[in-house]
């Protein structure tokens, strides 16, 4: 992994923060222009969203820069990360792209994107509802992003329609429902409590209109929207400690909203985290479909 590939590497990036005044208007807005709430469930604003994002980061970039890697991203490329979060595939475009191309990081909310600077020109904008932020662009990537969006039909035409002829669709996504465990080898309590609160936590998702057997489809989808040289591979891991690092944040951010659903108790909650903080758990993450594809 080169120095693009750390997470959050804010010296590497970029910004302009270009907040549309005109989309202010119409949607439920933070008085700094960084937020569009539509009860996505894991708000970014919340402090754990920052050492979720730097888990994301450890454990998927390799991935997702292999991939950017094998389509040539290079000087000059116009990219467009949608519901980009925190920096980390950001800063490594605006290296990759230098100072003739372009990123356009778009995202419900760009708290976490507030450091960033030219090439990179960030955006509150909402994937499933709104006209693309450009049109023409070589790269169009979105990462754990098309699973949470109820309109994920409109977001998908969207970003295909924003590329130029030829242009590169890269879309990942969790399939929780092809592998529902975070521990798959579930041999004592601590682990059946662990599996326990998953599938509370993906209650809440489905209730927030997350599609769970999402990243599967992908192909098929890229395919009958007309993409060209489609394909798709899978990354999933297990006994990483950036999945430790995932699970307490995750928890921690969605405490609240597990008690209230009558999903789990504080006691459980407090018992889960002290077993994840002592290690030894083997735990797994969803795994992360990748599929992509050329406009024709
Ligand atoms: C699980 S995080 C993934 C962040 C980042 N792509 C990554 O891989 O680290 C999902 C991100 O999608 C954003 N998001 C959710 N719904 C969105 C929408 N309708 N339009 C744009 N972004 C959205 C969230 O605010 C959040 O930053």
């Amino acid at each position: 992994m080169d120095d693009g590939a750390r997470p959050y590497d804010l010296d590497a990036a970029v910004v302009a923060v270009v907040a549309s005044t005109a989309r202010r208007k119409r949607g439920n807005w933070d008085d700094r222009g960084m937020t569009r709430s539509d009860g996505y469930l894991l708000d970014n604003r919340q402090s754990e969203a920052a050492e979720r994002f730097n888990a994301f980061a450890t454990l998927f970039d390799p991935t997702t820069f292999r991939h950017l890697e094998g389509f040539g991203v290079g000087p000059g490329w116009r990219c467009w990360e949608v519901g980009a979060g925190g920096t980390s595939v950001v800063s490594w475009l605006a290296k990759k792209v230098g100072p003739t191309g372009k990123v356009v990081a778009t995202d419900i909310d760009t708290s976490l994107l507030a450091a960033a600077r030219p090439p990179v020109d960030v955006r509150v904008h909402d994937v499933g509802a709104e006209e693309p932020p450009g049109e023409g662009f070589d790269l169009v990537h979105a990462r754990l992003v098309l699973v949470h969006v109820p309109d994920r039909e409109r977001a998908l035409r969207s970003m295909i329609k924003a590329l130029r002829p030829g242009g590169r669709l890269l879309i990942e996504d969790a399939d929780p429902a092809l592998q529902p465990l975070v521990c798959p080898d579930e041999h004592g309590p601590e682990q059946r409590l662990a599996n326990r609160l998953r599938n509370g936590f993906r209650r809440l998702l489905a209730d927030h209109g997350a599609d769970l057997a999402y990243g599967r489809r992908l192909p098929r989808l890229l395919r009958e929207a007309g993409l060209r040289h489609v394909e798709a591979d899978v990354y999933f891991p297990l006994a990483s400690p950036a999945c430790a690092g995932l699970e307490s944040a995750t928890i921690r951010q969605i405490r609240g909203r597990l008690v209230e659903a009558g999903l789990a108790t504080d006691e459980d909650i407090d018992t889960h985290l002290a077993n994840v903080a002592a290690g030894g758990m083997d735990l797994a993450t969803a795994p992360m479909i990748s599929a992509w594809g050329r406009k024709a």
